[in-house]
């Protein structure tokens, strides 16, 4: 843990691919919900919530020469935008962060960046305390507000399943959550933090992990992690992304998973995280269940194929629509739209499927309309 006088604290790669992640897919997530609610004809209204805020700025290198924001004032930048093209927009954030040295610097920060007078608060408490206050709140008013929350904390801090299964409970929310693998697992071979542990994950299924390498623990956690945010947490959806640190290997100091309970939302995340993953950064979507699984945009990986075949075989209701070998492919693989298509169209080249299309659809892609059957023909040969 950084010592207080080190506040604010040099910026590190791995920091930086993280805001990355999480100012591409912001911007969208905003403009989309307002223009959901202008179509509705109700209140633009959204709220972001940065759990473990940080003093939102750091350090740009060693020299303590150049700053750059953290995730709370990029957050608050992109609000301003959006609210500077409507000014009815309605845009709240408040960021909890137990240090108090954090909480005065970003206030003043805050405070400085609130041109359009909106709702934004510091507080300085413990995020557990703080988020359940909200949730109180929330629940008493039975406020619909769409709301954001990113979970950043520092190796593992104290936030619970019991909590993330609350905030999962309100209608529209995001969870984007830094799960800090690195530090977890040292966690759970301590029996000092058992008890943390049993909080973070829902359950004891931690402490069975007591084998293999650092790598098949790594992912037995976040497996496990995932796995508890579904059947615990009770998000209906759940990505984890892989954000490999240099010199490393292919073990990452942390994954950054997202939870909703819209798919749209998924979607939105996945199809923005991968313009990302073609930052020089090492950044992979992993899908579920499918351990150190292929590259996010590369189709030649046959990874995606093969799901995408497996799925296909083991359905007997045929033909089967584009669209739910699609959705399927969201929710459980690494494949965007583009991969998943560039997928199918190998298939299709190879006679294992033949795609059958609506009149007016191109034959060099394959979209929403057309049904695929399979023909029998095993491609063994590309696997
Ligand atoms: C990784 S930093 C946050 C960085 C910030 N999200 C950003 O990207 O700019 C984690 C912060 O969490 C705070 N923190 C740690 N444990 C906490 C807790 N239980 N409740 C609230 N804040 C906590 C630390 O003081 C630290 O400032």
């Amino acid at each position: 843990m950084a010592k207080k006088i080190d506040i604010p604290w040099v910026i590190q790669d791995q920091t930086i691919i993280k805001h990355q992640l999480l100012e591409k897919y912001i911007g969208p997530w905003m403009n989309i919900l307002y223009q959901q609610q202008a179509r509705m004809k109700i209140k633009q209204h959204l709220m972001y919530v940065d759990g473990f805020s940080g003093p939102g700025y750091y350090w740009s290198n060693e020299q303590r020469n150049t700053t750059c924001i953290g995730s709370p004032l990029m957050v608050a930048s992109k609000a301003n935008f959006y609210i500077g093209q409507n000014p009815n927009r309605k845009f709240d954030i408040l960021c909890i962060d137990k240090e108090a040295q954090c909480v005065n610097l970003l206030a003043a920060k805050l405070a400085e960046k609130n041109i359009y007078k909106q709702d934004w608060k510091v507080v300085q408490t413990q995020f557990e305390s703080e988020i359940n206050n909200l949730l109180d709140n929330i629940e008493s008013s039975r406020t619909k507000l769409p709301i954001f929350f990113f979970i950043d904390p520092f190796g593992y801090s104290d936030f619970s399943m019991n909590t993330i299964k609350r905030i999962l409970q309100q209608p529209l929310v995001e969870l984007f959550i830094n799960f800090m693998v690195y530090d977890i697992v040292r966690h759970c071979e301590n029996a000092q933090f058992y008890k943390n542990m049993e909080q973070l994950f829902g359950n004891t299924k931690f402490k069975e992990f007591n084998y293999g390498s650092p790598e098949q623990k790594q992912a037995y956690l976040i497996n496990l992690y995932c796995e508890n945010l579904r059947s615990i947490g009770g998000a209906k959806y759940v990505m984890p992304f892989r954000v490999n640190t240099p010199n490393m290997g292919t073990r990452p100091r942390f994954y950054l998973v997202h939870a909703s309970n819209n798919y749209k939302a998924l979607t939105l995340m996945k199809d923005n995280m991968s313009k990302v993953s073609e930052s020089p950064y090492g950044f992979e979507a992993i899908g579920i269940a499918s351990g150190q699984m292929s590259l996010f945009e590369d189709p030649q990986k046959l990874e995606l194929i093969k799901r995408i075949l497996e799925f296909c075989e083991k359905r007997s209701q045929r033909p089967f629509e584009y669209d739910k070998i699609e959705e399927w492919a969201y929710v459980n693989t690494n494949g965007v739209s583009r991969t998943i298509k560039e997928s199918l169209l190998v298939l299709e080249k190879e006679n294992v499927i033949i795609i059958d299309r609506l009149p007016k659809q191109r034959k060099n892609t394959v979209t929403s309309g057309a049904l695929i059957n399979i023909t029998g023909i095993a491609l063994e040969h590309l696997f």
